[in-house]
């Protein structure tokens, strides 16, 4: 079955072709992240005004890229939840003319389930039921995927995503937008023990994140540094950002794995393509003989092939939707619902 797949929930608009789940024939992205850049941030108006100007052309390349025409697709997916709400529209509108001009199926999907879904792709032998951190520039989550269309949330951050607690530590180290990359890359020229910096635990809830007050603290320690005329030594800020970052992310994985028999870990989400965090789970993983599986680079970043994969496993299960289909800027991955 070729699924014919359309992502356009923040900044990247997407498209792609996957056949039966887990073969890639196409993927294509575009990004607007330089525009954004100028504003230290993604711009919810210009992400759905460049979505509309992108779309057709970028379905089009995806279509040419695996050498097929409208008429070789058997259905259509598109992330409906969450994101922008403007930027979700114009990819849900677009997936429903396709679907009404070719008079097939239309599969909604979430765009968290997407993203666990790039596991399947770059590990042809992953099944459920496996445990997946989820993190990102929008989410941070500890997920259970009991089967390819049954999730339980077990831990969630309260406050910051990780991705945007690298992004806006980032930016007060004079990074520009998205900082989560060149944090990574300065990390790696520091030392990661000479800072000291919060680990935030939340009371009674063992897997649950928090973010904001590391990012404060990054923030708190410039500015202190600057008022006293101290120099930062950028390098070996970003390296102890990192390891306390991974820390608290790997450590909670693990806990709850331990706590809830998995023995099959999966990562996630554009910070799931941090070279920290993959060796560190991976390597937390090596020493108990679990499993570790985490998506190729590519497809760590918003991207279409995802949610070809998961509208598959959707459409197997029976999901799919009319053209009375809305976008929804917010929604758990365990409470989806359709319409
Ligand atoms: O999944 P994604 O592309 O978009 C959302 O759904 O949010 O994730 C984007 C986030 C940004 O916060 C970006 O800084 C972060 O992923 N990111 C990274 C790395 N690459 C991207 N964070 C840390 N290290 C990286 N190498
Ligand atoms: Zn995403």
């Amino acid at each position: 079955m070729k699924i014919l797949a359309i992502e356009s929930s923040c900044d990247e608009t997407a498209a792609a072709v996957v056949e039966d789940g887990r073969t890639v024939l196409s993927s294509a992205v575009v990004s607007q992240i330089e525009e954004h850049r100028l504003y230290g941030g993604v711009v919810p108006e210009i992400a759905s005004r460049r979505h509309c100007e992108s779309i057709a052309a970028i379905t089009e390349e995806a279509l040419q890229d695996a050498g097929l025409a409208l008429h070789d697709i058997d259905a259509f997916a598109v992330t409906y939840a969450p994101g922008l709400i403007g930027a979700l529209l114009v990819g849900v509108n677009f997936a429903k003319g396709l679907s009404l001009a070719s008079k097939k199926s239309l599969i909604p999907v979430h765009h968290i389930r997407a993203h666990i879904a790039a596991n399947y792709i770059s590990n042809p032998r992953l099944t459920p039921p496996f445990l997946c951190l989820v993190a990102s520039g929008g989410h941070s989550h500890i997920i259970e995927v009991m089967d390819y269309t049954r999730f339980r949330v077990i831990g969630r951050t309260r406050d910051d995503a990780a991705g945007e607690a690298y992004d806006k530590a980032a930016r007060a180290m004079g990074f520009p937008y998205p900082g989560g990359k060149e944090i990574d890359r300065a990390a790696k020229r520091g030392d990661p023990s000479a800072y000291s910096l919060p680990r935030p635990q939340v009371d009674g809830s063992p897997y649950d994140f928090s973010f904001s007050g590391l990012k404060t603290a990054v923030i708190n320690l410039l500015h202190n540094a600057q008022q006293k005329g101290e120099a930062v030594n950028r390098d070996d800020l970003c390296a102890s950002f990192q390891q306390t970052v991974c820390d608290i992310l790997s450590e909670k994985l693990i806990h709850a794995a331990t706590a809830f028999g998995y023995r099959t870990i999966a990562i996630a989400g554009g910070v799931s393509a941090n070279s920290g965090l993959r060796q560190r789970i991976e390597s937390e993983c090596e020493k108990r003989g679990w499993q570790f599986c985490l998506p190729q680079l590519s497809l760590c970043g918003d991207n279409a092939a995802m949610v070809g994969c998961q509208a598959y496993y959707e459409f197997l299960a029976g999901y799919t939707a009319g053209l009375d289909l809305n976008a929804v800027a917010s929604m758990a991955v365990d409470e989806v619902e359709f319409f």
